[in-house]
């Protein structure tokens, strides 16, 4: 077995990205009488989400007063109240008051641990560190009145973002472990495309699927995943299929996988179509749950959950995406340690066929 601890990223560089830690939706469903306080997790940090009267706010989970945790408390419309003292810590941390010293003064050091958080594409996006200055990726279609956008419910698994990532955009792999739903015995798809670097660390690339292959799927009815698709890999952990079936119509599936720690990571997604507006959205969400399923215990089963190192695995030419992916994480990884500013310029070097 291969040692965790071995693999060639640096999970530190993660935190200068934004993430989703919920849906709007979850954060609205969390409101238990106590107004709306979710507890989450990002990269090993124990976090609070709150909705308070200027918008989203993440705090530490802690309580700088006597190490409470503050999603056991109210929220109070313009701070976050500590269950235990009754604290309250406004935006950015500021603590707005201290019911056992009214008149005051408030400690200099009492500030909670503040995260940038912003509400976007139904989600929240909490980033740990700004000074990268990065930004939450932008969605091809999201704000199309022409497509309709419906989310999945997230999900958890035991794997490393990166190796979610990688098994989201793996050919390969589907009349394998998808025999009757993406691929069929003899089909073995090979993924050997082009591939060019895009603004906003974009990993971009098209795939034609073969006539033969297609025309197999087409043959037993239904949806043909096996459509021209476009393929972005928003680094670090996201990802966007826009495909185009067989009629014309256009499906744009978007992912991202969060880091909760360096061996578990929950995906959260949604589906856009340019069809079928009012009709029911279930079934264009089905055939993605019986997918999923087929895939979690494959993925759970690679040991170690994060990629290791280059020599412990064996790649071949059809491995390409893959192969290109990790080389970008690790030029990234490489580009962190020499200070966020060069994260920045990174980012925004623009290649083709990498
Ligand atoms: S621990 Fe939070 S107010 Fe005392
Ligand atoms: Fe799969």
């Amino acid at each position: 077995m291969i040692s965790n601890e071995k693999t060639f990223l640096d999970n530190e560089t993660w935190r200068y990205f934004w993430h989703p830690v919920c849906t709007v939706k979850e954060l609205e469903e969390s409101d238990t009488g106590r107004g709306q306080l979710l507890r989450v997790k990002l990269l090993s940090t124990d976090i609070v989400v709150a909705r308070l009267e200027n918008g989203v706010v993440a705090l530490n989970n802690r309580c700088p007063h006597r190490s409470a945790q503050l999603h056991l408390g109210w929220n109070k419309g313009n701070c976050i109240q500590c269950p235990y003292h009754g604290w309250m810590w406004g935006e950015g941390g500021k603590c707005m008051g201290i019911p056992a010293a009214p008149d005051g003064p408030i400690p200099p050091n009492a500030k909670a641990t503040a995260y940038d958080c912003q509400e976007k594409y139904g989600l929240v996006w909490v980033r740990l560190d700004g000074s990268a200055d990065t930004e939450i990726p932008g969605h091809i279609v999201y704000d199309d009145p022409t497509f309709k956008c419906v989310h999945g419910p997230s999900y958890d698994w035991k794997t490393h973002s990166a190796r979610r990532v990688e098994n989201y955009t793996d050919l390969a792999h589907f009349p394998f472990v998808h025999p009757e739903t993406l691929g069929r015995d003899g089909h073995v798809t090979f993924l050997t495309p082009d591939i060019a670097f895009r603004k906003e660390g974009r990993m971009r690339f098209r795939y034609d699927p073969p006539k033969d292959a297609r025309q197999a799927m087409d043959a037993r009815g239904g949806m043909s995943p096996l459509a021209f698709t476009d393929y972005t890999i928003n680094l670090p952990f996201g990802v966007t299929l826009d495909l185009t079936l067989q009629n014309g119509n256009r499906t744009v599936m978007w992912m991202w996988a969060t880091p909760l720690d360096n061996i578990h990571c929950r995906s959260f997604w949604f589906a856009c179509r340019n069809s079928d507006h009012d009709g029911p959205d279930q079934p264009h969400m089905d055939m993605q749950a019986v997918i999923l399923e087929e895939d979690v215990d494959i993925v759970e089963s690679q040991d170690p959950e994060q990629i290791p190192h280059p020599r412990d695995e064996i790649a071949v030419g059809p491995d390409k995406v893959s192969l290109t992916y990790r080389r970008l994480l690790y030029e990234l990884c490489k580009a962190k340690a020499d200070g966020p500013e060069a994260i920045k310029t990174w980012l925004n070097n623009e290649r083709d066929n990498i």
